[in-house]
């Protein structure tokens, strides 16, 4: 479970959102909405522990997230944070199973690595792309490798960030369900979104301009 209390973010004399508290629990989808500029993609990047915030405090679980050291923040992003993003970030010019690769670490691709990762692509509907150049995917395929990434990496924090916004509604559906099979798997998943379908089928809304 994640917890923020009482958090605050400004950039110089700007404030983005203030005093926000919310609880964000593992096995939901929880929407974060707002305005373009109202500081989605902030909030989630101080999760993300990417930026630090102004005030307030972050926690996961009940141990504090802000603060902590480096050592600690390295494996939180390494063992239990997955990103998703509107535009994939995946490597173009390598194969899927390359980018799937960079999420198990590193070590042989021996029998057991490729199992996981073949379970993780007929999960999402990709069986047998293990080979195929990303550049040569559309856009609702490659959504789908960020996602298998997540799998492979069995990360339980997962920052959506309009992971829907450059998709076509099957594929949109496909991305949510696919996030909500990792939710009931116990991962907690927080989607910026400015998308009304995405929203409906969240179980929590969270308004950054209306924090509280
Ligand atoms: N590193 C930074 N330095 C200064 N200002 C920043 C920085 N990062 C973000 N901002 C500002 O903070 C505000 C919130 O930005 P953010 O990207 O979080 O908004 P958003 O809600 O995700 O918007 P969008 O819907 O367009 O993605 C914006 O005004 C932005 O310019
Ligand atoms: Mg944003």
């Amino acid at each position: 479970m994640i917890t923020v209390t009482n958090l605050t973010k400004s950039f110089g004399p700007h404030t983005i959102w203030s005093d926000m508290t919310a609880t964000f629990e593992p096995g939901l989808l929880h929407a974060i909405t707002g305005p373009s500029g109202s500081g989605k993609t902030t909030l989630l990047n101080c999760i993300g522990l990417l930026e630090k915030p102004t005030s307030g405090t972050i926690s996961l679980d009940g141990k504090p997230l802000t603060g902590i050291r480096q050592g600690e923040c390295q494996r939180y992003r390494r063992t239990r944070l997955g990103y998703l993003f509107q535009n994939y970030a995946l490597v173009e010019n390598a194969t899927v199973t390359f980018n799937l690769r960079i999420a198990l670490g590193p070590g042989r691709l021996g029998k057991q690595r490729k199992e996981t990762v073949a379970n993780a692509l007929n999960t999402v509907g990709l069986s047998g792309y293990e080979n195929r150049p990303i550049y040569q995917l559309s856009g609702g395929e490659q959504q789908r490798v960020a996602l298998a990434r997540l799998i492979v990496k069995q990360a339980d924090v997962i920052l959506a960030d309009e992971p829907t916004g450059a998709l076509d509604d099957v594929n949109s559906a496909m991305v949510i369900d696919t996030l909500k099979t990792m939710a009931a798997g116990g991962a907690t998943i927080l989607i910026a979104t400015h998308d009304h379908s995405v929203i409906d089928a969240c179980d929590t809304h969270l308004d950054v301009t209306r924090p509280s």
